[in-house]
């Protein structure tokens, strides 16, 4: 069976710098782009290119060095921002400019204060000016989450008539439900005259949770491009999690559908963004999070140290991570322990495995966790000494 491949569209350095105190400069912005480009990502948009001088440099820096990827710039429907965006990515291999405009009943009376023929009008002006510069040229119908479906499917065949490559379909505040954000995207498939000339793309947020469930029914009806950050980073709750996104296709969806990313610097480029922007993962974070693959309940760990699928669906080398991590507390057994133990070096008999444990669970009752240096003490008190 032929898979369809699934692009990433990365916007790490774009809607993702959006976080208040995560704005990156030139080098770091550079920097990042390096580490995403290895991922194996089909698209990286790099930012807002009128937003400001330095998000201009980083883009032409990013276009200049990053050769083997699309360079993609964000603008309003504006020529001045379409003109700049060009500028911008004028030295790309692969430039693409992402115009768009606010689609939802409530974009056009409160944001434009306009009428929806305008609106259109608008989107296949810039459309038709961003085709002036490059030959990719993506459009957003912003909100359409919100948006009538009918007028949305009248706006994305105007623009795929002025010649949009990619027809970008936001749920911008993250309204949609899964089973609505489908039904969405097959109403634009089923009622958009020469759909097929255009890849829909899927931009989801995660003000209800729900981004990354949004985006997998839209590849369900027909979506094939996703964009979304790394670690979900987001205005507002987010956005769609890039390592989410790629895990789910190659876990649950891999027999019809593939991606380019490679999966197992998934971590190590979680990790760097975290860093740049200055923004600490979650422990639970699905992929990436530093307890995805920690186990500290007794149940648990003693099945995932007879076998680790027991209690894990993803083996953490697949993403980077060197190995599961078995977590000293309270609610820890005597496997565990003994585990634990054999791991730096003491091979426990039953009997001193016995001894050990009742003095354990006591110390373990006082702390958080019960890390290798409290264990070595535990240990040592009771005259149970290395053996390896
Ligand atoms: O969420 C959104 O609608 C956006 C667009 C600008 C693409 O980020
Ligand atoms: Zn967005």
């Amino acid at each position: 069976m032929n898979k369809d491949r699934v692009y990433i569209f990365d916007t790490t350095l774009r809607d993702g710098e959006q976080v208040p105190g995560c704005k990156l400069n030139v080098d770091e912005k550079v920097r990042l782009a390096k580490v995403i480009d290895s991922l194996g990502v089909d698209v990286i948009e790099a930012g807002f290119p009128i937003s400001s001088p330095g998000d201009f440099d980083a883009i032409k820096r990013i276009s200049k060095e990053v050769r083997s990827t699309t360079i993609c710039g964000l603008t309003r429907s504006i020529q001045k921002d379409i003109d700049v965006a060009a500028e911008a990515l004028k030295y790309a291999n692969f430039p693409r400019i992402h115009t768009g405009i606010g689609v939802s009943e409530s974009h056009i009376k409160y944001k434009f204060k306009t009428t929806k023929d305008k609106i259109i009008e608008r989107a296949v002006a810039a459309t038709k000016y961003a085709k002036k510069y490059v030959e990719d040229v993506e459009f957003y119908a912003e909100d359409a989450g919100r948006a009538d479906n009918a007028f949305l499917a009248k706006v994305i065949e105007e623009v795929i008539k002025a010649g949009a490559t990619v027809v970008n379909i936001p749920d911008t505040t993250g309204y949609c439900m899964p089973s609505e954000y489908q039904e969405k995207i097959n109403y634009l498939i089923n009622n958009v005259k020469h759909i097929d000339r255009a890849i829909i793309s899927a931009h989801c947020h995660n003000d209800l949770g729900m981004a990354t469930a949004n985006s997998i029914a839209a590849i369900k009806a027909g979506a094939r491009q996703i964009e979304c950050t790394l670690n979900g980073m987001g205005e507002r709750a987010g956005n769609t999690a890039l390592e989410e996104v790629v895990m789910i296709i190659k876990k649950r969806m891999k027999n019809q559908y593939f991606t380019n990313v490679d999966s197992t610097r998934l971590k190590a480029a979680s990790e760097a963004v975290s860093e740049a922007m200055a923004m600490p993962i979650q422990a639970n974070k699905a992929i990436v999070g530093g307890n995805a693959f920690g186990h500290s309940s007794g149940i648990h760990q003693d099945g995932v140290i007879k076998h680790r699928e027991t209690y894990e669906i993803i083996d953490p080398k697949e993403v980077g991570v060197s190995e599961s991590r078995i977590i000293l507390t309270a609610r820890s057994g005597r496997a565990a322990v003994a585990y634990r133990a054999r791991a730096i070096g003491y091979e426990l008999t039953k009997d001193n495995l016995d001894l050990a444990y009742s003095s354990f669970i006591k110390v373990a009752d006082e702390l958080k966790e019960v890390k290798d240096e409290d264990l070595v003490k535990i240990l040592e008190r009771q005259n149970i000494f290395q053996t390896v």
